[in-house]
């Protein structure tokens, strides 16, 4: 790939520069294109207003930038941003932004139905992500041609029209804004998962869980704490931060990298075991409902029981839906366990009766293939995370002029 000058791709952007065709590639530069399209006049304006989201470019051999376009500045899916968006808070709007420029350059012709990718971005501050080599995106191309790109909170954003080229890389316009993944707290309460939150208070987890770099969290539903009740709401705080350091694993390991007979070392010293059976995906003997949430230091996978580090063997019957629990004395209770754990502060979040924020949360769209709410996600989730070893990341490195 072509070598450019970033600072002649971002002043053509800014006009500075007379904008025209490349003579000698054919293509674009970004300015011309971004002016020649009407669905991308907010963006455009925001790029020009904000030109330190292309001056913070480190080096790169081609850029993909996901485009929202107009509409999608007027029902940003997340009201913090919303309010953010609509106040001008040039913070926030930069990272936002930079969230939508990916590393290398990513064609829609590339994707594999099926194949997910989590393709590096711009967003590198520690305020907003704490992934090595800048947070990601996750890539879909669904049957029927349908591509998506997937962000935090679950968020789903569709392409609308593909590989518009410039020079140094490829525009793809989306339908909705793109959502930098948010903290283990925010996304725990949006996917309902506040036993698990609850409990990461109980053992005293939330602050290093929330503050490590590049981790796999493998999180219970409510549901798989219910069934325990005692068994587990009984512990000492040692006890269950132990077995959450079992759900923790210090490296990030995507839905990609859960292929049949993985072991993954835990946090606790142990290992879990991933097993595939039919168009299900166990990490032990539970089974995995939803992958690749993302979080802003690495990856949440929701699970249907809680592992326990006393039994790492506990494998799976394939044969029945709902696995058994895995420790002793389990006995089913109606409360969310651990739930009063989590402090209560301004906005206190999801106890004993779920809110409806949460549920509008947990399902952003309603395009949304997974649903946090039943065993028949199995199915589709293994279809679109097929974990087949192609893969469409362009390699980057390689030398890249910064003039
Ligand atoms: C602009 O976006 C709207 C939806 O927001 C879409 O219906 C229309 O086809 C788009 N136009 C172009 C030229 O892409
Ligand atoms: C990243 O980790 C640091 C601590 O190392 C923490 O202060 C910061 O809030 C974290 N960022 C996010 C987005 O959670
Ligand atoms: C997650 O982010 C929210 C909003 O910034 C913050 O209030 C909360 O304390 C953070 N959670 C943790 C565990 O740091
Ligand atoms: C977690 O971090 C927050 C903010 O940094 C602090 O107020 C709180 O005391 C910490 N909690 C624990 C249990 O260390
Ligand atoms: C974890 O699995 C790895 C790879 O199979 C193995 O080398 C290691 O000994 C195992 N560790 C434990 C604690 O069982
Ligand atoms: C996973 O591996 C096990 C052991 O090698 C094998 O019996 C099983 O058929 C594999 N599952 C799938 C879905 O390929
Ligand atoms: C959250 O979990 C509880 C307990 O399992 C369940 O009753 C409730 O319906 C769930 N809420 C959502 C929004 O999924």
């Amino acid at each position: 790939m072509r070598s450019y000058s970033w600072r002649g791709l971002l002043a053509t952007s800014l006009g500075l520069f007379a904008a025209g065709t490349n003579a000698q590639t054919g293509t674009t530069d970004l300015g011309t294109l971004l002016a020649g399209q009407k669905n991308l006049t907010t963006f455009n304006t925001l790029i020009q207003k904000y030109p330190e989201i292309l001056l913070q470019l480190p080096s790169y051999n081609g850029v993909t930038i996901l485009a929202p376009n107009n509409d999608a500045f007027n029902k940003i899916p997340y009201s913090s941003l919303n309010d953010a968006f609509k106040a001008n808070n040039q913070d926030v709007i930069t990272n936002v932004l930079e969230y939508h420029i990916l590393q290398g350059t990513h064609l829609a012709a590339q994707l594999v139905p099926g194949t997910p990718t989590f393709i590096p971005t711009l967003l590198t501050s520690p305020e907003w992500s704490n992934v090595t080599g800048g947070q990601v995106v996750q890539n879909i191309a669904q049957a029927g041609n349908v591509v998506v790109f997937v962000s935090g909170q679950g968020t789903r954003s569709t392409l609308t029209q593909a590989d518009l080229k410039f020079t140094g890389g490829v525009v793809q316009i989306i339908d909705s804004l793109l959502i930098p993944p948010t903290n283990i707290t925010q996304t725990t309460q949006a996917f309902n998962l506040t036993s698990f939150e609850g409990a990461l208070y109980a053992g005293d987890k939330i602050n290093s869980t929330s503050n490590t770099k590049d981790v796999t969290i493998f999180a219970p539903n409510n549901e798989a704490f219910q069934v325990l009740g005692p068994a587990i709401s009984s512990m000492t705080s040692d006890q269950i931060a132990e077995i959450m350091d079992y759900h923790t694993v210090d490296q990030i390991v995507y839905s990609t990298g859960l292929t049949n007979g993985t072991k993954l070392l835990s946090a606790q010293g142990e290992n879990i075991t991933i097993r595939h059976a039919g168009n299900n995906v166990y990490i032990n003997s539970a089974q995995l409902l939803q992958a690749d949430i993302l979080i802003a230091n690495g990856v949440i996978h929701m699970i249907d029981n809680v592992l326990n580090p006393q039994g790492p063997g506990a494998k799976p019957n394939p044969a029945i839906t709902s696995q058994a629990p895995v420790y002793a004395g389990a006995a089913s209770v109606t409360n969310l366990p651990f739930t009063s754990d989590i402090p209560c502060s301004t906005k206190c979040p999801v106890t004993a009766t779920p809110s409806s924020s949460a549920a509008a949360k947990a399902t952003p769209t309603s395009t949304s293939v997974f649903t946090s709410s039943s065993k028949g996600v199995g199915a589709p989730m293994a279809r679109e995370t097929g974990l087949h070893a192609a893969g469409l990341m362009v390699a980057l490195g390689g030398a890249v002029m910064l003039l």
